[in-house]
């Protein structure tokens, strides 16, 4: 059976059993652009950033919604953030210069990060941020001082860690008391933090933000954490601490597989602002502004990758391997976290399995391995094959490991596709070298 539920919302299976997504035939598209191509579904994007805004604003008005850029941006996909109402999370120059390139309103941009250079610093302060997200003692004295050298005051928010364990990849979990992110409220460096804020002349504390992980799919976390973040703020009342803005930051799940069942974006919605208005309602607070960072729930659902079968190799009694033209390059996320994905054949989407094999990536790595243990009908050389659920952190997270090119990125719609990224040539492969021709003393002579 088809696994509906971790495919774009327009995807559908044509009466010659091929799979198509906006319309457009996976052989098409394969075809116009080659492979491996990443396809983004428009309508999906748009009815994930509607149903965010929906969700949160139908229970509290003053919500915002951020995308997270980490989880993949570009200009084109800015644009549309832009044009559903959303704001930004960026966590680089590179991120800024996006959001930059794509006329994206920079007072709807906030700046995060454990490490932002002076540079960046600078950046934000000179363009007019949103926000900077402050994670160290060391960002907060830096940051007031850049922003006095330009004149200026930064309104900021102060990243707080909870302490709170979200239960997913260790490598995802940025809430708990060893995390390279935030200031514990456990060591008392939040209370630290929140106090130096107020007294730096050229900083605005608006609000405290955390962030727990990615991806949860249990919803308690947020609970207790939502409940213990606000108890804390209400203790700086007295020292003058206006909670005008509070962010439990991202880390919605998405189903990777037919049989994961992630909380709805209204389930967390319900569980967030419920437990944001009976904390403040018991303490006496007045209801801050929402502020969601979702990347990989929006992106996430709306990205499907497409590969080309090559080689076949049949180990006896052990395994058979189906190597595509893609891999750990454009996703590394399996071989990084173990990470598990669906996949269909896209020239037999209807037919039934019949066999089992390990899909692996063309790179010189035993890890590259795609998807294990996957059921198919019969594979052949020639084949497509779809990976769904592939927008997020696939095509930001690709590297051009072994020199391949990184793969193009088009969106799809009414029957009509658009691309976004083209493919990398050799030449941009080597864009950044310099050459370098050895003078005769360094060639080893005398
Ligand atoms: N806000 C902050 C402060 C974050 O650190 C993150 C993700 C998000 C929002 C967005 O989280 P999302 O809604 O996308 O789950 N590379 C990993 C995920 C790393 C997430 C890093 N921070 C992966 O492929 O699973």
């Amino acid at each position: 059976m088809f696994p509906q539920n971790v495919f774009p919302d327009t995807s559908r299976i044509n009466s010659r059993g091929q799979l198509t997504i906006g319309g457009c035939t996976a052989q098409a598209l394969a075809q116009e652009y080659g492979t491996p191509l990443y396809i983004f579904d428009e309508a999906t994007l748009r009815n994930r950033c509607r149903s965010f805004r929906q969700e949160f604003e139908r229970r509290h008005r003053n919500s915002s919604v951020l995308y997270a850029s980490k989880a993949y941006i570009n200009p084109a996909l800015a644009r549309i953030f832009q044009e559903e109402g959303l704001g930004l999370d960026v966590v680089s120059g590179g991120e800024l210069a996006v959001a930059q390139r794509a006329g994206f309103p920079l007072e709807r941009v906030y700046f995060h990060g454990n490490n932002k250079t002076p540079e960046e610093l600078s950046l934000a302060v000179t363009l007019g941020l949103g926000r900077v997200v402050v994670d160290s003692f060391h960002e907060l004295e830096l940051l007031d001082r850049i922003a006095r050298e330009a004149g200026k005051t930064q309104n900021i928010l102060i990243r707080v860690s909870p302490g709170i364990d979200p239960h997913t990849h260790s490598h995802t979990t940025t809430g708990i008391l060893d995390s390279k992110f935030g200031f514990s409220i456990q060591t008392g460096h939040a209370a630290q933090a929140i106090r130096q804020a107020l007294a730096a002349r050229n900083l605005k504390l608006r609000g405290l933000h955390f962030h727990l992980g990615s991806p949860i799919f249990e919803l308690e976390p947020y609970q207790a954490a939502v409940d213990l973040v606000l108890r804390f703020a209400a203790g700086f009342r007295e020292e003058g601490l206006e909670l005008a803005e509070f962010s439990p930051g991202g880390g919605f799940a998405i189903a990777y597989t037919r049989m994961q069942q992630p909380p709805s974006i209204g389930q967390y919605a319900e569980t967030i602002v419920g437990a944001m208005k009976s904390t403040c309602q018991e303490l006496g607070m007045e209801l801050p502004q929402l502020v969601v960072e979702p990347g990989r729930s929006i992106v996430g659902p709306a990205g499907v990758a497409l590969y080309r079968v090559g080689a076949i190799k049949e180990i006896p009694g052990v395994r058979k391997y189906v190597s595509v033209d893609g891999g750990m390059g454009d996703n590394i996320r399996p071989a990084l976290y173990q990470a598990v994905y669906e996949v269909v054949n896209a020239s037999k989407a209807d037919h039934d399995p019949d066999e089992t094999v390990t899909i692996a990536g063309k790179y010189c790595e035993s890890g590259d391995v795609l998807a294990r243990d996957v059921a198919l009908p019969r594979v052949e050389s020639g084949d497509l094959l779809a990976l769904p659920a592939a927008g997020a952190y696939a095509p930001s997270m690709a590297s051009t490991y072994n020199l391949n090119p990184r793969p193009p990125i088009v969106l799809v719609g009414g029957g009509r596709s658009h691309l976004i990224r083209r493919r990398e040539s050799y030449q941009d492969l080597m864009r950044g070298d310099v050459p370098y021709v050895p003078q005769p003393a360094a060639r080893g002579g005398h």
